[in-house]
């Protein structure tokens, strides 16, 4: 398998054996890390993050992963740099080609991040868009493939808004991989439709599945992994919490939601989530709304179910296996 110059823009871009690999060489260096097998044979490299948006995971996994790797890093935030305000995409991606290895964006539309992609000459890595999240869903596939042996055939259930990052990129993957993949959501808040035509062609040759449903305690039955996501993401407007409660909060992974499902069903999350009122829009949202979680509760969240730092851990490992393949 030769990845090497390639982006890793979104995941219809790789083929189902392609993901495979990404996933096995993710496996082996977890496994070196966790045995202190050095593997620092990209010395010499440097790459940058840019982040229009905030992060802890994507951030500090490549950090890590770059490190472990024996390569500089350089972290460009969303305010202290030229992009977008003094200087183009096209003009950015020139510059830092001949300055670094490879390039992570995240930001906005996916439009951006594919216009880095074409003007510069050395790999291009999403960190997140709005509408897609390549990297978690390595992580996600990889911790399903650790908890139950197999991707083939896992009956995966997402809940909450469906047509944005999370639930567009998982299921690209899950249709890629063979999962059934059920996005559980409003109408409204469903993939677009012409994603979920691609997306139905994909799992009828994995033999995988696409439904969409509208009744969670339906989806869940005999589900094997429960997903959920913030109901309000970076980059959208305060304005649109109200609305977004009343259409999504049927939708929360309660623990009586996790009892319909099978017995050795677990929760994933991508993180960061709101299962309490820990947090500061957590709290000025929960207190407003009078609601002592929003996606998640607390003890589902805390629960022998949850597998959301397990997959958080996995950000580091598919990041690293990304890099060491394209670079
Ligand atoms: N899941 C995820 O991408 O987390 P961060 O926003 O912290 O990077
Ligand atoms: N949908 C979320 C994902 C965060 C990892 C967001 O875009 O904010």
């Amino acid at each position: 398998m030769n990845l090497k110059n390639r982006d890793f823009l979104k995941l219809l871009d790789y083929t189902p054996d392609e993901i495979e690999y990404l996933l096995n060489l993710a496996s082996d260096y977890k496994d070196k890390k966790k045995k202190g097998v050095p593997h620092d044979s990209f010395r010499g490299k440097n790459i940058a993050l840019i982040f229009e948006k905030t992060s802890t995971r994507t951030r500090c996994s490549f950090e890590v992963a770059a490190h472990d790797l024996g390569m500089g890093v350089t972290y460009l935030d969303p305010v202290g740099s030229q992009i977008g305000k003094k200087e183009s995409i096209a003009d950015t991606a020139r510059v830092l080609s001949g300055i670094y290895d490879g390039i992570e964006y995240r930001g906005f539309g996916q439009e951006i991040v594919e216009e880095l992609a074409r003007y510069a000459t050395v790999p291009v890595w999403n960190g997140l868009t709005n509408e897609f999240h390549p990297t978690q869903i390595l992580a996600d596939l990889l911790t399903v493939r650790e908890k139950f042996g197999r991707l083939s055939g896992i009956n995966f259930v997402y809940l909450g808004d469906a047509r944005y990052n999370m639930g567009n990129s998982l299921m690209v993957g899950c249709a890629k991989m063979g999962l059934n993949f059920t996005a559980c959501a409003p109408v409204e808040y469903f993939p677009e439709k012409s994603l979920v035509d691609i997306c139905k062609k994909l799992a009828a040759e994995s033999g995988g599945s696409i439904t969409l449903e509208t009744n969670p305690e339906k989806a869940v039955r005999s589900a094997d992994v429960l997903y959920t996501d913030v109901w309000v993401s970076m980059g959208e407007p305060d304005e649109v919490w109200e609305r977004r409660i009343k259409a999504l909060l049927p939708y929360r992974v309660t623990e009586k939601l996790m009892s319909y499902a099978g017995k050795n069903a677990v929760f994933m999350h991508c993180l960061p989530a709101f299962h309490d009122l820990k947090t500061g829009i957590g709290r000025s949202v929960g207190e407003k709304f009078g609601m002592d979680c929003l996606e998640v509760e607390n003890s589902v969240f805390e629960s022998d179910r949850s597998v959301v730092f397990d997959e958080a851990e996995n950000r580091m490992h598919t990041i690293k296996a990304v890099m060491a393949a394209t670079l």
